[in-house]
């Protein structure tokens, strides 16, 4: 029988992606989202990917009357997180706005799945509960540590609330899907990462400087006790984080009754700030524009996914390479602007 899987922020970057993934396996999704950071019309461009009609409900994933409607109206067997809202330096400034949406959300969420019956979660959370670690290869075993902003306490926060419930006998499966560095878009260049306004992330920074949408980019940092002095992260295709959550249904499906599991999605293997400039002029044949600039308050000078766990319990491992979601977002890029 088709499962039906209840996908908050589904119209978002990860959650779009994952829309078709989903569908590809025979799942039927259904889409919440208030399009808070997205657009209906990602409902459009997944209906033309997917051929077919995506069933897609515009609610706040903190009203508890959307869940109990879409609840009652089909069996959900599982539900997979994505809305939050993930800019770092706008937590700093509002960390209620985060407070209110991440953990707020969470919890309303979670008294919605208890209501109705449904015992299945798969949480969108990221490399960012790992802090500046001591051994940058981290693994699920590394220490959690306090984070650098109030985005990564919701996450960090968020997991341990999970983890509280399923430890004290909740019966409830959880998947933590504990993301690096996702870019990248579609292959057919209709769905894609679409920040409002100036982009924080390097990707989008990147490719909105080769279209002259920006003037520069800023490299922060070329100091940093790394390969070549500038930060090193864990960059992977955005198709292959939302295969990952493909997989952790299916692992939910055979879990016991009650556990709960964080799983590392990244490649385990890292790539610098000035690797990237070369690997998309490489690519693209486009020439970008950039300069040193201090280091931005906050990063991470080095950190990369040991993916072992994601291997062993989701059978998954990364198929994209970093060039590939390069020239993937480069081409969803050229098309958002035109
Ligand atoms: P995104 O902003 O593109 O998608 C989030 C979606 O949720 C958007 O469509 C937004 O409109 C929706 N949304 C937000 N608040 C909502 C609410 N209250 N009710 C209904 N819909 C709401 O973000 P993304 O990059 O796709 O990230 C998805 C998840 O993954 C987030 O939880 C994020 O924190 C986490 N994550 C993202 C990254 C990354 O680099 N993109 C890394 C680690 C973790
Ligand atoms: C950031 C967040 C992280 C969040 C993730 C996804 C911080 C400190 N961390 O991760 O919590 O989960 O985004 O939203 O903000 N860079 C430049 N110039 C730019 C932009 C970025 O040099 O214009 C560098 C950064 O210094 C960093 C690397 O590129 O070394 C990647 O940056 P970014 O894409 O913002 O991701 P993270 O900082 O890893």
């Amino acid at each position: 029988m088709t499962k039906n899987i209840l996908v908050t922020g589904g119209a978002g970057y990860i959650g779009s992606h994952t829309v078709v993934e989903l569908i590809q396996h025979g799942f039927n999704p259904i889409v919440l989202d208030n399009f808070s950071n997205s657009r209906p019309s990602v409902i459009d461009s997944l209906e033309e990917i997917t051929q077919q009609k995506i069933i897609s409900v515009t609610g706040d994933c903190r009203d508890a009357a959307v869940y109990d409607l879409i609840f009652s109206k089909y069996k959900i067997d599982a539900v997979i997180h994505f809305a939050a809202d993930k800019a770092v330096g706008e937590s700093v400034q509002n960390p209620l706005k985060y407070f209110d949406n991440n953990l707020n959300g969470l919890m309303v969420l979670l008294a919605a799945m208890e209501r109705h019956d449904v015992k299945h979660l798969v949480f969108s959370s990221s490399c960012t509960v790992y802090g500046n670690p001591d051994n940058v290869y981290v693994d699920e075993n590394s220490p959690l540590k306090s984070p650098e902003s109030p985005y990564g306490f919701t996450k960090l926060v968020g997991e341990q609330m999970l983890d509280n419930m399923v430890r004290h006998g909740k019966k409830m499966r959880v998947v933590l899907l504990r993301y690096f560095n996702p870019i990248g878009a579609h292959p057919s260049a209709l769905i894609g990462e679409r920040p409002q306004g100036i982009p924080n992330n390097l990707l989008p920074y990147i490719t909105q400087t080769a279209l002259g949408i920006r003037a520069e980019l800023s490299v922060f940092g070329n100091d940093y006790d790394t390969i070549d002095g500038t930060c090193v992260r864990d960059y992977i295709h955005v198709c292959d984080v939302a295969d990952a959550h493909v997989s952790a249904l299916t692992l939910l499906s055979a879990s016991p009754d009650s556990c709960i599991e964080a799983i590392n999605i990244g490649t385990g293997k890292g790539t610098s700030v000035l690797e990237i400039i070369r690997i998309f002029e490489r690519e693209t044949g486009v020439s970008l524009n950039w300069k040193f600039a201090p280091r931005r308050e906050g990063d991470v000078p080095e950190i990369y996914a040991k993916a072992d766990k994601a291997l062993h319990t989701l059978n998954w491992k990364a198929t994209y390479s970093v060039s590939d979601a390069v020239k993937h977002a480069w081409e969803w890029e050229k098309k958002t602007q035109n």
